[in-house]
């Protein structure tokens, strides 16, 4: 089925980590796209209320909901869903952003491990959500999936072991269910960003690769504009940015222990290079 067009003003869109980096930006994007309703999720409300202030100058006719909730938390899409039902708004555009990384070895503190966190945050309910909503964009025959992989997905990296693998799974879930539903009209496409500069490490910092960063840190807004961008074409998982394209093609002609040896030496452990 050739897809139509996009029609920003059906229905709503969905985005969960709407508050901050990539995310943010990527609200921004869809309401100057023409999205006239607009639920944003994450876990801090003050910062909820500060976007939905910021978007609504933006675009004084679009309506912002707001949902404060840890989608880290079984259950979590379910709530969402709810919550979102009582709008009675049919969701049109989930984006699936919400994420955070650490540096830390695996199962070193495992009282304070954040790994299961991260797979139930970046994997459980991206997955979750996407039962939630994608039934009904397939029935409507429109809508779509913008998923957020990472280059991080590409190769193991070290320190950071659970939070590149989940982005390996979002790259490869997101490739099979979009061929799934390629007949569908519904879009189901994937970014993947390289290093860019936000607050996912919680320390002011995006994604930390040692001297792989010097591959050069991209801008959240950029990032946001490349990742509309694919969700219009239904792009199976565009790697954003040629300096992230170039440094994806040398990694690959490399066997995956190479690439992990190189990463844990360039990074070095927690704590030896004051990398958060
Ligand atoms: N920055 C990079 O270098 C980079 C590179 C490739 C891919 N990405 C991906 O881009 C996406 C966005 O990350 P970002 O870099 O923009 O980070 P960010 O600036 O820290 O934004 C993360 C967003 O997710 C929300 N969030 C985090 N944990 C949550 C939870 N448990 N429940 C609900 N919301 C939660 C945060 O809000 P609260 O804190 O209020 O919850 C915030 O809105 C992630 O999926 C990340 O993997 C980032």
């Amino acid at each position: 089925m050739d897809l139509k067009p996009l029609d920003y003003s059906n229905g709503a869109a969905l985005v969960t980590g709407g508050t901050s980096g990539i995310g943010k930006e990527i609200s921004f994007e869809l309401v100057r796209r023409g999205v006239c309703k607009l639920v944003i999720v994450a876990q801090n409300e003050d910062e909820l209320n500060e976007v939905a202030g910021e978007l609504h100058k933006l675009d004084p006719a679009c309506e912002v909901h707001t949902i404060a909730t840890d989608l880290s938390e079984h259950g979590a899409a379910a709530k969402v869903r709810e919550n979102v039902d009582t709008k009675g708004w049919p969701v049109e555009i989930l984006v699936n952003d919400a994420g955070f990384a650490r540096k830390y070895v695996f199962a070193e503190n495992p009282k304070s491990d954040p790994s299961l966190a991260m797979v139930d945050l970046m994997v459980r309910t991206v997955v979750d959500l996407s039962l939630h909503f994608l039934p009904d964009m397939v029935q409507r025959g429109r809508g779509g999936i913008l998923n957020l992989g990472s280059t991080a997905g590409y190769s193991p990296v070290p320190f950071t072991a659970v939070y590149a693998a989940s982005k390996a799974f979002v790259i490869s879930f997101s490739q099979a269910i979009r061929e799934e539903n390629r007949d569908s009209g519904v879009r189901i496409a994937c970014i993947v960003p390289g290093i860019t500069d936000t607050n996912l490490d919680g320390d002011g910092h995006g994604e930390k690769r040692g001297v792989l960063d010097a591959v050069g840190i991209d801008d959240p807004a950029d990032v946001a504009k490349g990742a509309v961008d694919v969700l219009e074409n239904n792009e199976a998982a565009r790697t954003f940015g040629w300096n992230n394209k170039l440094l994806a093609a040398a990694q690959s002609l490399l066997p995956e222990s190479t690439n992990a040896h190189l990463i844990a030496k360039s990074r070095g452990r927690p704590g030896e290079d004051g990398e958060a």
